[in-house]
């Protein structure tokens, strides 16, 4: 396994995605983790990453010494390069002005981590490499028995490699994927120069969670509330092949849930897999406890609390339980970077459910914690579960309470819900699901007037929105195609008798965000 170093990079995450579609497990920690840590982690191999700091300033962060002492192969990606370079006697030069986007590396002839990988090659038979630089210190001296492996115009060291030892460093970043050949780089650092065996496959993670489970929980119950959501449906699918009946989940219908919504996951857990699955009906609690209130916030903590409650009751029922399940993945779980810099350690916590009875006292059991959303959805697959349902976009916990503007009632949330089906179905149709990150429709409480057939119409807005995005936190609208928002209108409009009117949501994040409220 392959211990990642964070120095607080906005990639660092991509490094450990990386390595481990190579096929080996890795796993990210701060830059200062002790060094007695880091010797019980015993990495085969320690990935250094960047950062925002200049290792020019006075308290810059460094490599823990130990990383040094292993006997393990180290890969310094910029910062991590610089750091590098600097604690093994090497210059780094600071810089105002900063070098971001492509650039071409030549010199790679001989290298042990770039050997045999180009992008183009020269008249003269340089081999040419198209990386993703974003730095601005630069080093300009390399340390004793270094050899310079890779340069730019503007870059004269972009890379470099010890001559006996298997310490390497790069500039640019072979992580992002507009370096092209970044999967071929870390699969010569991981397979080759750490020389790990690539085991890292579904079927492994499936069958190592499954004993992990076993073994956790033993013979006790476990209680999972299950949202229909992907990460919940595969601890669901996952934990009922480790331990079968031992596991109860409960599954709240808010009636915020897309169109039939409710009936799918009862079919596909209960039905089909033979899950035992509690079904709450809950539409008319949430919706009387909504009444009135038009505020997005309060809508939220209303609709939160409220499924708190139900879930906390119909716990209450279940006899003798003593594990909580929950899909917490590994974004939620990684300590960023900060350490002796002074900035706060980010630690996020994702509590599906919170505020249980005290007297239930459940330990938590969460199978998910150390995987990314891609492995969530690969294990998804090796469990069985449709592909459909694996990779479908992300649905927000207040649901359809979320993208019905203002106060919440049944009639809007059956029209919005008729809608969305529409606009999902079309895009399933045309293949642009796969191609959006999150689409959808929003109920516009406004009346517009239209005219169907001889008669006038006036009636309810719909909006609909697609999304493309990575992270969720930018994202572009999706430029769909002219002839498919025309059919989702005429559909729409045509078979939905309460709306007059549908509008293209055209805007960006920021400054817009993704839901409406
Ligand atoms: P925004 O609207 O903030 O959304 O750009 C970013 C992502 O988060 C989802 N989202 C939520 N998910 N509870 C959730 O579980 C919420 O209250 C919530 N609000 C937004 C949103 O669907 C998008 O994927």
């Amino acid at each position: 396994k392959i211990l990642i170093l964070d120095f607080g990079s906005q990639y660092t995450q991509l490094i450990a995605r990386r390595v481990r579609e190579v096929g080996v497990f890795s796993e990210i920690h701060p830059w200062d983790m002790a060094d007695a840590d880091i010797q019980a982690f015993a990495p085969s191999g320690i990935i250094l990453s960047g950062g925002p700091e200049s290792v020019t300033e006075p308290g810059a962060p460094s490599a823990p010494e130990v990383v040094f002492r292993l006997g393990v192969p180290v890969l310094g990606i910029c910062y991590g390069m610089q750091t590098m370079a600097v604690q093994m006697g090497g210059a780094v030069q600071g810089s105002q002005t900063s070098e971001f986007g492509y650039a071409q590396i030549s010199r790679l002839g001989s290298a042990g981590l770039l050997h045999d990988i180009s992008d183009h090659i020269d008249e003269s038979g340089q081999l040419l490499l198209d990386v993703w630089m974003s730095h601005g210190d630069k080093v300009i001296a390399l340390p004793d028995g270094f050899e310079c492996i890779a340069e730019t115009e503007s870059c004269p060291i972009a890379g470099m490699a010890h001559q006996s030892e298997p310490w390497f460093g790069i500039q640019f970043h072979p992580e992002v994927t507009h370096t092209l050949q970044g999967k071929r780089i870390f699969e010569h650092f991981v397979l080759e120069i750490c020389a790990c065996e690539a085991l890292w496959t579904p079927a492994n993670i499936v069958d190592d969670a499954i004993a992990r489970v076993r073994e956790q929980v033993g013979g006790d119950k476990v209680l999972l509330g299950l949202s229909g959501g992907v990460d919940s449906s595969v601890v669901a699918a996952l934990l009922h092949r480790a331990i079968g009946d031992q596991l109860t989940c409960v599954f709240v219908d808010n009636g915020l849930l897309r169109k039939q919504e409710g009936d799918q996951v009862m079919d596909m857990f209960a039905r089909n897999m033979g899950v035992r699955v509690i079904r709450v009906d809950a539409e008319a609690l949430f919706l009387g406890k909504l009444r009135g209130e038009s505020d997005p916030e309060a809508k939220r903590k209303i609709i939160g609390n409220t499924f708190i409650e139900i879930f906390d009751d119909e716990a209450g029922k279940i006899q003798d339980v003593k594990w909580l399940a929950q899909g917490t993945i590994y974004p939620d779980v990684i300590e960023s970077a900060g350490g002796k810099t002074g900035k706060a350690h980010v630690i996020k916590s994702h509590h599906n459910v919170g505020g249980l009875p005290d007297d239930m006292a459940l330990e938590l059991v969460e199978p998910l914690r150390e995987l990314f959303k891609d492995e969530v959805r690969q294990i998804g697959l090796e469990l069985g579960l449709p592909r459909d349902m694996v990779f479908r976009h992300p649905f927000p916990g207040p649901g359809l309470g979320v993208r019905i503007l203002g106060e919440v009632k049944k009639e809007y949330a059956d029209l919005l819900r008729d809608a969305d089906a529409i606009f999902i179905e079309e895009l399933r149709r045309t293949g642009w699901y796969d191609k959006t990150s999150q689409a959808f429709a929003v109920f516009l409480p406004v009346k517009s007037v239209g005219v169907v057939g001889d008669g006038r119409r006036y009636e309810y807005v719909i909006a609909i929105r697609a999304v493309q995005t990575v992270d969720f936190m930018t994202a572009r609208w999706a430029h769909l195609p002219y002839e498919l928002l025309e059919t989702v209108s005429n559909r729409i409009i045509n078979e939905i008798s309460g709306v007059s009117r549908v509008t293209y949501d055209i805007s960006g994040k920021p400054p817009a965000t993704i839901e409406w409220e």
